[in-house]
């Protein structure tokens, strides 16, 4: 268990999204929950995202993704070995993301883990997430620029980079700091000693992310799109103009189903809830029965939700719940539904639930079948 030392509101109010700092000590006697050979393991998976990056001979930069069957560049100074969505992989290293659940699941993306030789860094550059980097093994320094205009340019064609910046912190951390850096604030960090890092993300869609994935899901949904039509047609005198009240037309067509915030809940509870990263799915086998996992719970098993599932609600719709992209109907079964959206794990406590609750249990028996919760 992972106790964050930090005054949660003052944090909010004075950095989240504001301002980058340094959270001393975040974590006291700090212990890696996983180890550098492990990160290794994991980058030789074809289903786990894994980048190198080393400057060579030349002091050019590189990047190779993986996976990867050796790592002699992790021999010499100046490497990077960067393994993405490690909460999907690995059950300890997901407990890191619990602290920071006083940001709603919903706005994680991932813990991303890297593992530096002594100089390795991947170099100046711009993220478009906010992110609390941890220290873990060794020590690493890092510098954070203000958020003002720089330019940026591929320093190899898998490593975006931006010019050089003036720091604002300038810090070594050791094993337990936590920096924090909002989206936007340029930094660099390179390593002191061998040095293990974590960085709990939260990405937001941007206009562009809302946008096309809305127009696919209306592509995909909406067999009989309304179409625009004439609502009055008169003689025109001038044949090149759109008339003011035609573009307000084709303005309402193009927006009737999204007009109100709750009319995309079906659409954004999909997006939101797809996983990003595959997912470590293994349906039991066999199937559990609903009297089994009754008889689980009130064996005291706890069920943990998958590492990098994501579960969520609306405060405006009772009725669905939406996990991995698919939304459930919970109109029978709303207050468990939720619980197993706000909470990491459960057990007896969802016997209160399950017993009197027929289709709460079918539910619930369905997400361990699809090995979306498991039993400890
Ligand atoms: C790293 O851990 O090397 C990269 C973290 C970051 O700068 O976002
Ligand atoms: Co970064």
């Amino acid at each position: 268990m992972f106790e964050l030392n930090l005054e949660i509101n003052h944090f909010l109010d004075t950095y989240w999204q504001k301002k980058p700092t340094v959270i001393k000590q975040g974590f006291t006697d700090f212990i890696d929950p996983i180890l550098p050979d492990e990160i290794a393991g994991l980058a030789m998976e074809e289903e786990v995202e894994s980048r190198l990056v080393y400057r060579d001979e030349k002091q050019q930069w590189q990047a190779e993704c993986g996976p990867f069957e050796s790592f002699e560049k992790l021999e010499n100074d100046g490497a990077t070995l960067l393994i993405q969505a490690v909460d999907n992989w690995h059950e300890e290293a997901q407990q890191l993301i619990r602290p920071f659940r006083f940001i709603p699941n919903w706005r994680i993306d991932d813990l991303m883990i890297s593992y530096s030789t002594p100089k390795g860094g991947v170099g100046p550059h711009i993220d478009n997430y906010d992110v609390f980097i941890i220290q873990g093994l060794g020590k690493r320094h890092w510098r954070v620029g203000d958020n003002t205009q720089l330019s940026e340019f591929a320093a190899h064609g898998a490593l975006k980079h931006c010019e050089a910046f003036e720091a604002i912190i300038d810090v070594e951390l050791e094993p337990g700091d936590i920096l924090y850096i909002p989206v936007g604030f340029p930094h660099e960090g390179y390593a002191v000693e061998p040095s293990m890092n974590y960085s709990v993300g939260f990405r937001a869609p941007d206009q562009n992310d809302l946008l096309s994935s809305f127009a696919d899901h209306q592509i995909d949904s909406n067999e009989n799109a309304e179409r625009y039509t004439d609502r009055v047609m008169q003689q025109r005198e001038k044949a090149g103009r759109v008339e003011e009240q035609e573009l307000q037309e084709l303005h309402r067509v193009m927006l009737a189903n999204c007009a109100t915030p709750k009319q995309l809940i079906p659409w954004i509870g999909k997006m939101l809830s797809d996983a990003k990263h595959d997912l470590d799915l293994a349906p039991p086998e066999p199937a559990h029965s609903k009297e089994e996992i009754i008889d689980e719970l009130n064996n005291g098993a706890q069920f943990m939700r998958l590492g990098g599932l994501r579960a969520l609600y609306f405060e405006q719709d009772s009725e669905s719940i939406f996990i991995n992209g698919e939304q459930y109907n919970v109109s029978n079964c709303s207050e468990l539904g939720q619980l197993l959206c706000d909470q990491d794990e459960v057990a007896g406590e969802l016997l209160n639930f399950l017993n009197d609750d027929e289709g709460g249990l079918a539910l619930f028996t369905a997400l361990v079948n699809k090995g979306y919760w498991y039993a400890l």
